[in-house]
C-alpha cells in the first residue's frame, strides 16, 4: 500500500495556550511553506547538515478565523516534515508567543534539536548563527530561513548578515498590507521604516514628489528589495507567489532566495503544485 502524502495543513486540538488568528488566505502559505521544507530536507539530507530558521515564530498554533479550527503554524510544520531538519532556530519577540510556542515543541516534539530566542528579529541574528550546533561531521550547513512579518519591519541589513552563510530565504513581502497602506505616512522624512527595509535612505530622491501612484510604490519596494539581494549573489529566477484574499486581492507576497539552482528548482516545483499561481506585475 502506498503511503499517505505528508499534508502541511495539521489541525490539532486546543491545548489553553495562546494562539493567533489568521485569515483563510494563510493556509496557502503554510502550504508553501510546509512543501518547501518537505522537497528540501528530503532533497539534500545526507549531504549538508540541514537547520531551519523562523526568525517570527509566532505562537506555534494559529486559529483560522471563519471556520474557527486551528493548526500548525509555519515552524510546527517545519518540525513535523517526514525528514526531519537536523536543527531549529526559533524567534520571536513577544514573550507570551514565545513561551506558547516553547511549551508546544517541547510536548509535540520533544526529541529535535532546538535553539531558543525571544529578540528582536532585527538584532538577534548574528547571535543565532553563532550560536547553532557544531556537527561532528565533515557535512557543510544550509539553513533554510522562513521571515514572515506582519509588516515592512525587516532591516536589510539582517538580510545582509544572513547572506554571509549558506542561507535560503523564504520571505513574506508585506508590499500591499504595509507597504501601500501606509505610504503617506513612510514619505514623511523622519520615517525610517523604507530606508530600513530597501537598505537605501536617499530611496525618496527616486520619486518625484509625494505622489506616489499605489502600483509604481509596491513595485518599488520589491524591485529594491531585488536588486540588493542579487548584489548579495541571490538568485532571482523565481517567480514571487501572491497570497490574495478572494480572488481577486493581493495581500501579500512570498518571496524565495537561493543563491544556487538546486534552491530555485526546488520552489519552481513547488509552485506548480499551486493552481492559483499568478504572475507579479
Ligand atoms: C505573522 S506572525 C508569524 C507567525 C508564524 N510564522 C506563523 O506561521 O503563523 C508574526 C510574528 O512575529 C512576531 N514579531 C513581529 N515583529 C517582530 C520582530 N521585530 N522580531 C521578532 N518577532 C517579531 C510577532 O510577535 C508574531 O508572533
Amino acid at each position: 500500500m502506498m503511503a499517505a502524502k505528508w499534508d502541511p495543513i495539521q489541525y490539532v486540538e486546543d491545548d489553553d495556550l495562546p494562539v493567533m488568528e489568521i485569515g483563510p488566505w494563510a493556509q496557502k502559505k503554510f502550504k508553501l511553506v510546509g512543501k518547501y521544507c518537505d522537497i528540501f530536507t528530503k532533497g539534500m539530507k545526507g549531504k549538508w547538515n540541514l537547520i531551519y530558521m523562523d526568525l517570527f515564530c509566532g505562537p506555534g498554533f494559529v486559529r483560522n478565523k471563519v471556520s474557527g479550527q486551528l493548526m500548525r503554524n509555519s515552524a510546527l510544520i517545519a518540525m513535523s516534515t517526514p525528514v526531519p531538519f537536523d536543527h531549529y532556530i526559533l524567534n520571536d519577540f513577544d514573550r507570551a508567543a514565545f513561551e506558547a510556542m516553547k511549551a508546544r515543541v517541547d510536548r509535540l516534539h520533544p526529541e529535535l534539536s532546538v535553539q531558543y530566542s525571544c529578540a528582536d528579529a532585527n538584532s538577534c541574528v548574528e547571535e543565532l548563527l553563532a550560536g547553532r550546533p557544531t556537527f561532528s561531521n565533515s557535512k557543510q550547513t544550509l539553513t533554510f530561513c522562513f521571515i514572515d512579518p506582519f509588516s515592512l519591519n525587516l532591516d536589510f541589513e539582517t538580510i545582509r548578515i544572513l547572506a554571509k552563510e549558506k542561507v535560503d530565504i523564504l520571505m513574506l513581502h508585506a508590499l500591499q498590507m504595509d507597504g501601500n497602506r501606509n505610504r503617506g505616512r513612510y514619505w514623511q522624512p523622519d520615517h525610517e521604516r523604507v530606508a530600513r527595509f530597501t537598505g537605501n535612505p536617499d530611496w525618496r530622491s527616486k520619486f518625484a514628489d509625494d505622489r506616489i501612484p499605489v502600483h509604481s510604490f509596491c513595485k518599488f519596494l520589491a524591485d529594491e528589495f531585488d536588486v540588493n539581494m542579487k548584489a548579495l549573489g541571490y538568485r532571482l529566477d523565481t517567480k514571487k507567489e501572491p497570497i490574495s484574499m478572494g480572488s481577486r486581492r493581493i495581500i501579500y507576497y512570498l518571496a524565495f532566495y537561493s543563491k544556487h539552482e538546486r534552491g530555485s528548482e526546488f520552489f519552481g516545483k513547488i509552485q506548480r503544485g499551486n493552481n492559483d499561481q499568478l504572475e507579479l506585475f
